[in-house]
């Protein structure tokens, strides 16, 4: 899938610009400040129905407006759709070929995925990030998967408000057992896709690690939960589940939160062995990172049939030149945006489209 023409209409600091990007390879530049992860943005809040870096969708209306309006003109398995993001008096609105659709139907039709120095995190720093990686990526391309998410965070919340009410009113225990059913059946579900995902993922980011680290590293994933201690008790993982809500009762009551269940899973990155987040060097972490999110191009295509576009926002000036190589040979199928405030492939030979802005807007300054 790619797109043929971006349009953006009042959406941060565009007022009103038509971008058209190529096919391969688009290389967006401008110094600081002028717009260019705003572009990046807005694609990614097109394909994902949220924005990256803002959880308020106001934030996306250019100042002194409130409403924006994102279009593109997308070629998906061979066919030619219309897609439009609105937001019109504070509710947001997605079109498909000019009819109002739920969010989730568009996710077919365009998938993105974007690789920032955020991303970073998710090797260096706590589970939640971790968690949180997971959860975008499956939900990029399983949409059932958002929802599930929703649920089971709302269900824990109910569950951890109860324990608390429980400690002052010890009655409320009796409809404890409905939200415990609930956990686990939810929680169980939420645990399966990420078993299914981090099986397939652990396949893919090794490949493309042996890829950065020259065929010296090996990286291996593994799931962390507090339920199951190993994958043979997956058959038996709903009974075990509630056991483990059964015997820390007192536990949770006392401290008033859910101590079992997929809200603090975790993922253990290696390298050689040995724990990425601990060992790692600057270089090797980077290296996971990007083995990590570059390995969602190949797995949405095994899941969709359809490469997605790969958002690459300030990401390329920090590599060197081996794994810029490498990163540029892994998108030889897709389209791809790198933002950077000069043009660091000029000394490659390979085509691309360079796009320049400034101050929100756009300008293509070279198609070869
Ligand atoms: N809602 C908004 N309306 C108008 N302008 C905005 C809005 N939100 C952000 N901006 C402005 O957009 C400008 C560009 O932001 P952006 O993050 O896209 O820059 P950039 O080109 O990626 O810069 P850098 O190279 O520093 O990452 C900023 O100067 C910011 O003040
Ligand atoms: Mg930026």
């Amino acid at each position: 899938m790619f797109i043929e023409e971006l349009k953006l209409i009042h959406y941060r600091n565009y007022e009103n610009e038509c971008i058209m990007p190529q096919k391969g390879i688009n290389i967006i530049v401008g110094e600081n400040a002028q717009g260019k992860t705003n572009l990046i943005e807005a694609m990614f809040f097109l394909s994902r129905g949220y924005s990256h870096r803002a959880s308020n969708v106001a934030e996306l209306a250019q100042w002194d407006h409130d409403d924006f309006f994102i279009n593109a003109r997308v070629v998906s398995e061979g066919v030619k759709h219309t897609l439009s993001a609105k937001n019109l008096q504070g509710k947001r609105q997605f079109l498909l070929d000019g009819k109002v659709k739920k969010r989730d139907k568009i996710n077919g039709i365009f998938n993105t995925i974007l690789f920032e120095p955020d991303d970073l995190k998710i090797v260096k720093e706590g589970p939640d990030k971790r968690r949180r990686f997971l959860n975008q990526e499956i939900s990029g391309f399983r949409p059932e998967y958002h929802y599930i998410l929703r649920d089971y965070e709302k269900i824990l919340n109910q569950r951890n408000s109860l324990l608390k009410n429980i400690h002052y009113q010890p009655s409320l225990i009796t409809t404890l057992e409905v939200w415990d059913e609930q956990l686990v059946q939810t929680g169980v579900r939420l645990m399966n896709h990420r078993i299914r995902y981090l099986h397939r993922l652990n396949r893919e980011a090794n490949n493309l690690h042996k890829i950065l680290s020259l065929g010296n590293e090996t990286l291996s994933l593994s799931y962390l939960n507090n339920i199951i201690d190993s994958m043979e008790e997956l058959s038996e993982i709903k009974m075990i589940f509630k056991k483990r809500l059964e015997s820390s009762r007192e536990e949770e009551i006392s401290r008033g939160s859910t101590i079992y269940g997929p809200h603090v899973d975790d993922m253990l990155i290696q390298i050689n062995g040995k724990d990425a987040r601990r060992y790692g060097s600057q270089g090797q972490q980077r290296s996971a990172a990007i083995s990590l999110k570059l390995s969602q191009i190949e797995i949405y295509y095994d899941n969709t049939g359809e490469y997605p576009v790969v958002l690459l926002d300030d990401i390329f000036s920090e590599l060197d030149e081996h794994r810029r190589n490498s990163i540029l040979s892994l998108l030889n199928k897709t389209q791809a945006f790198i933002t950077c405030t000069e043009d660091i492939l000029n000394d490659q030979c390979i085509e691309k489209n360079i796009i320049e802005i400034v101050q929100g807007k756009a300008q293509v300054i070279n198609n070869n």
